[in-house]
């Protein structure tokens, strides 16, 4: 049977050329560890890391590549961030299409005395915007947001927020899960202050990666979340005080970001807008053929945004009349399309777009993949709901 892997949202398959035997090659020709021997392959690796900062400082145009900071993925990064520097009595605005990743730890800090709003959102997951200055109070510390929505795609207005976070002296905290590898960021031209990335998806690096980029001026507000030892300063039990050893404890995910950098060597060479172009191709496409199937919404509802304005490559969908895990399990067994059915750890964002408790399916596409896989999609719904 075919494999047509349409959940590129949770993770990108195939990983980019080369990102595979970078690992291996990494496990089985160097394998030292970094910042603590005094040999040359431990000096080779070190350059690697060194290397992978400078590709995401050029990819997110940033200027300080000793602030690109290594994490496991980006629900880490965004834990760093938001716990390094909140404190009881602040308050911040997050994005009423937040994923769980934002809004776990702001809900736990919650109960230390940080408030916080949301922004709100249209039925389409686009923002509010004019309600955004309605919300900051003279205890408005930052505006925390994702790109754009894991649920439906929808982007938000990234420049309008920073101008605003500027413009009211507060800190922009940006998850860029889902975006980044596929459309430009530039950190500087819209005043971006921490930037939360993970390297598994867009990137098309591999899992365990990911990280965050934060400006000199946030960094010096931030506490770090985790200390131990950094292979630097060792005459002392304090934490360094320097980038990125502040932030950095443990020994990293040497194999990953080896990956990573092959990955993000990868995306050098091709332009993201070509990526972005091919892969809101696909999305109209996909739109197209929904509607074609059922234009009357009672078989088929397709949740937000129905053109390719300010969107990502993600489909969402209910089927009203059949169960949408059984329709996702048909999928999967009878036609070898695996999509991803539920809340998407986004409950706010369901509620928001009118689709909680019940969730959606979820189809999201990647540059690999082509039309002939969504017409196989297309041809699996119209089997399973009998149109
Ligand atoms: C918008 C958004 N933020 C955060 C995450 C969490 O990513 P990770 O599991 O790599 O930390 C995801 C994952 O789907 C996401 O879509």
């Amino acid at each position: 049977m075919n494999r047509i892997y349409l959940d590129q949202a949770s993770t990108s398959f195939p990983k980019a050329p080369g990102v595979a035997q970078a690992m291996m090659d990494y496990l089985t020709m160097n394998g030292v560890n970094v910042n603590r021997g005094c040999y040359s392959s431990a000096y080779s690796a070190e350059e690697v890391i060194y290397e992978t900062r400078q590709l995401l400082a050029e990819l997110f145009h940033f200027s300080k590549c000793k602030n690109v900071i290594f994490t496991p993925n980006v629900t880490t990064s965004l834990n760093f961030i938001l716990k390094g520097f909140l404190k009881p009595g602040d308050h911040i605005l997050v994005s009423a299409m937040e994923h769980n990743a934002v809004m776990r730890p702001v809900v736990q800090l919650a109960s230390s005395g940080i408030s916080f709003d949301r922004i709100p959102c249209r039925t389409d997951g686009s923002m509010i915007l004019e309600k955004v200055e309605e919300l900051i109070r003279p205890e408005t510390k930052a505006i925390v947001t994702l790109h754009a929505s894991n649920v439906c795609g929808t982007r938000m207005p990234l420049d309008a927020l920073g101008e605003i976070c500027q413009r009211h002296q507060l800190y922009f905290v940006v998850d860029s899960a889902q975006t980044a590898g596929i459309v430009p960021i530039n950190m500087d031209k819209m005043h971006i202050d921490a930037l939360a990335f993970t390297g598994h998806k867009g990137l098309r690096g591999p899992q365990g990666t990911g990280g965050f980029l934060v400006s000199q001026e946030l960094a010096e507000q931030m506490e770090p979340l985790i200390s131990g030892g950094t292979g630097s300063v060792s005459h002392t039990e304090e934490i360094p005080d320097f980038m990125p050893d502040r932030f950095e404890s443990g020994t990293p995910n040497l194999p990953g970001i080896y990956g990573l950098h092959e990955a993000l060597l990868y995306l050098k060479t091709h332009s993201l807008q070509a990526i972005n172009e091919k892969e809101l191709s696909l999305t109209g496409y996909f739109l197209e053929q929904l509607q074609a199937l059922d234009d009357t919404g009672r078989h088929i509802r397709i949740i937000g945004k129905k053109d390719l304005t300010d969107r990502n490559a993600v489909v969402s969908i209910q089927t009203p009349e059949i169960d949408m895990s059984q329709v996702a399990w048909q999928l999967d067994n009878e036609y070898g399309v695996m999509t991803r059915v539920g809340l998407h750890c986004a409950p706010n964002a369901h509620k928001t777009l009118g689709t909680y408790p019940a969730g959606t399916i979820r189809f999201s596409f990647g540059p690999e993949n082509t039309k002939n896989e969504l017409d196989f999609a297309i041809q699996g719904l119209k089997k399973i709901l009998d149109l």
